[in-house]
């Protein structure tokens, strides 16, 4: 069988939190790991970032080197992944704009993802046209490296149904050129969409309710602390809510069975820890301090090795411009397929 060509990336407009961990960075992480692929490729979506921060590049700027650290802090390896900036393969601009031709307004429109973005920008009444058509860039990112498998969250699942329509349509009309990709979603379904700390579906820079790899121990401890639960679990006798509970939510995200000998012994496992909370006379407070314990069991490496790392920008520097050189190569290669089928090879 054919290896995966692995493809995915993050819009650098802040640090990357605990949704990005779950929904995608893992999975990465283990796919390089177990080393079973023809090339994987992870890179930071500058453009697209600044599909909705045109007004404000210092802050993708800003971010650019701190998604770096995000990186390599989990254990992405420079040595097994080619880390690249996208405004750096003028390819894409190209493959975007051919694409263009092949999508038409009225189906970016009804991309979900798009479409909830667009009310929490608040660009209902005005959308620019370059945010319109990011799912269109994006499927010059996946399909300019020949991309097989996309590790992302459920909220990328459009982008990657938008990405196949479009190869599919290019392909019949230009022969047989890109490659059709399918998305590797996390086995966990909680972990695919991960809500923020404020029980809101999504965990988002912009809606303010993120934990970051980059916490400190005490912001970490604060930010559990203040966690949605169950608003009508007023006295610790009160029988409480798991439905809709994000400490639960986030415990079934992330509690294992070894957890509870080491931080509440009183419990053998979230079943159980459940079915107290749900008879009453558990408080909120003990259940954030068992799920701050695990996810700083978890996150206190990462924020060990980026703060090391963060000692050694230029490395950082060194990492974004050996990886970009790399997928250069490739996409320069590429460009000269796609522009054959397209038939504007003219002096080759
Ligand atoms: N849309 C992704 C995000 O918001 C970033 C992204 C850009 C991406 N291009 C991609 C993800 C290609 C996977 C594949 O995080």
């Amino acid at each position: 069988m054919k290896k995966d060509i692995i493809l995915t990336g993050d819009r650098p407009t802040g640090h990357l939190h605990l949704g990005h961990y779950v929904g995608s960075l893992k999975n990465r992480v283990k796919l390089q790991n177990e080393g079973n692929y023809d090339k994987m490729y992870v890179f930071i979506a500058d453009c697209q970032a600044l599909t909705d921060n045109y007004d404000n590049p210092d802050k993708v700027r800003e971010n650019l080197r701190e998604v770096v650290l995000d990186y390599l802090a989990v254990g992405l390896d420079p040595k097994k992944v080619i880390i690249f900036v996208q405004s750096m393969i003028p390819e894409l601009a190209e493959y975007t704009f051919y694409f263009m031709n092949l999508v038409t307004v009225s189906r970016l429109m009804r991309n979900p993802t798009v479409k909830q973005e667009m009310i929490q920008k608040g660009m209902e009444e005005s959308i620019p046209s370059g945010f319109l058509n990011y799912p269109v860039s994006q499927a010059a990112d996946i399909t300019l490296f020949n991309t097989t498998l996309v590790p992302a969250g459920i909220d990328q699942e459009p982008m990657i149904e938008q990405t196949n329509e479009i190869v599919r349509k290019f392909n019949s009309l230009y022969g047989e050129t890109l490659n059709e990709c399918r998305i590797l979603l996390p086995d966990n379904s909680i972990c695919a969409r991960l809500p923020g700390l404020d029980g809101n579906a999504k965990m988002s820079k912009s809606l303010g309710n993120c934990i970051y790899l980059s916490d400190s121990e005490e912001e970490l401890k604060k930010k559990v602390m203040s966690m949605y639960t169950d608003p009508n679990h007023i006295k610790v006798e009160d029988p409480g809510c798991i439905e809709g509970n994000t400490v639960f939510t986030y415990l079934d995200a992330f509690c294992k069975d070894e957890h509870f000998p080491k931080y509440l012994s009183e419990y053998q496992n979230l079943n159980e820890l459940k079915s107290h909370y749900q008879r009453g006379g558990l408080g909120d407070v003990k259940i954030k301090k068992f799920l701050f314990n695990i996810l700083n069991e978890e996150l206190k490496p990462i924020r060990e090795r980026r703060e090391e790392l963060s000692k050694n920008m230029e490395y950082i520097d060194k990492v974004l411009i050996e990886g970009t050189e790399k997928a250069r190569e490739v996409a320069k290669e590429n460009m000269k397929k796609f522009k054959k089928a397209l038939r504007i090879d003219y002096f080759d």
